[in-house]
């Protein structure tokens, strides 16, 4: 059963303040594209076509905007609002007709992976219906987010959220992916002290169930959760970086389109005329016009 996509751009954390008191963050950029891009694409590269964006009341017109029905890039995109962060978890219940009974998969808004192999591991991920799969990613400090205790084997024993003394170095990014029965259990949870259905007690039920898998993300794989302005910032950096020795765009939802079969020479070469005049234009065009491979 095809695999569906929430990607949850919701209003929580005042961390950029002011900067988002007129936009949420999801749609400041990451050097030369929107923040979502990053995280869309990401989907897309899971091989996810319909996919649900839930935002605030207030930014839900300016994402349509932005990325419309999704038809250009040969996705089905449709729209979605969390009135208050009533947490992660909860993207579920909001999605619950547009998932279906089908497996899924959450991305939050503003979160970049980039990295060789990713694509790949993508894929054989998507490729499982059952259980939930999450991502460990070895940093310093992981004491800012949900955190992952891991046997020598590579099993997760353990999940904790924001703990003060973490147990281990696995940070759990945010990515989830979970089969058909995720409705089901989030309906079972209850908020926690901070008023939020938390995504670690979502996995927790999981892991209960012998059926959470933890992929390793390795050094190869940038993560950034761009929710800081010191993250936001590394993240412009290290996407120029990387552009600028590769002459290619990270995160171009047009040209993963293109290269995932979705849309064909013609219609690139059109959107890249459509932005004529551009540098972004002139890249897609020359994927197909003057290719470098
Ligand atoms: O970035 C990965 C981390 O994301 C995970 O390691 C944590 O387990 C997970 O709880 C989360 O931690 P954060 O501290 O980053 O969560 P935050 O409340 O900042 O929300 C993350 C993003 O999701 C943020 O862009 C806003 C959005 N969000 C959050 C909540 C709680 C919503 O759209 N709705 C919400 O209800």
């Amino acid at each position: 059963m095809n695999r569906k996509g929430i990607i949850l751009a919701g209003g929580a954390g005042t961390r950029l303040y002011p900067m988002t008191r007129a936009v949420s963050k999801q749609l400041l950029p990451v050097f030369d594209k929107p923040t979502v891009y990053y995280p869309l694409t990401t989907l897309m590269l899971s091989g996810v076509r319909e996919i649900l964006l839930i935002s605030t009341p207030h930014d839900k017109a300016a994402f349509e905007t932005l990325l419309g029905d999704g038809s250009q890039w040969g996705l089905e995109v449709r729209y979605a609002v969390q009135p208050e962060p009533g947490g992660l978890a909860q993207a579920f219940l909001i999605g619950r007709e547009f998932i279906e009974g089908h497996p899924s998969a959450l991305v939050l808004g503003d979160n970049l992976f980039h990295g060789d192999g990713l694509h790949g591991k993508l894929e054989r991920v998507a490729a499982r219906d059952d259980g939930a799969t999450i991502f460990g990613y070895w940093v310093k400090d992981p004491s800012a987010y949900g955190v992952a205790v891991v046997d020598d084997e590579g099993r997760v024993t353990d999940l904790e959220e924001k703990p003060a003394h973490p147990r281990s170095h696995q940070a759990i990014p945010g990515l989830y992916f979970y089969d058909s029965s995720v409705v089901e259990k989030v309906e079972r949870l209850e908020p926690s002290a901070r008023g939020e259905l938390e995504i670690t007690d979502l996995n927790r039920l999981y892991l209960e169930d012998g059926r959470l898998r933890l992929e390793q993300l390795g050094r190869g794989v940038a993560w950034f959760d761009t929710g800081t302005p010191d993250l936001l910032l590394q993240a412009a950096n290290y996407i120029q970086a990387v552009q600028s020795r590769h002459s290619l765009m990270v995160a171009c939802p047009e040209e993963v389109a293109w290269r995932m079969g979705w849309i064909d020479d013609d219609e690139l070469v059109a959107l890249g005329r459509k932005l004529n005049g551009t540098s972004y234009g002139r890249y897609l065009r020359e994927l197909v016009e003057d290719p470098l491979e």
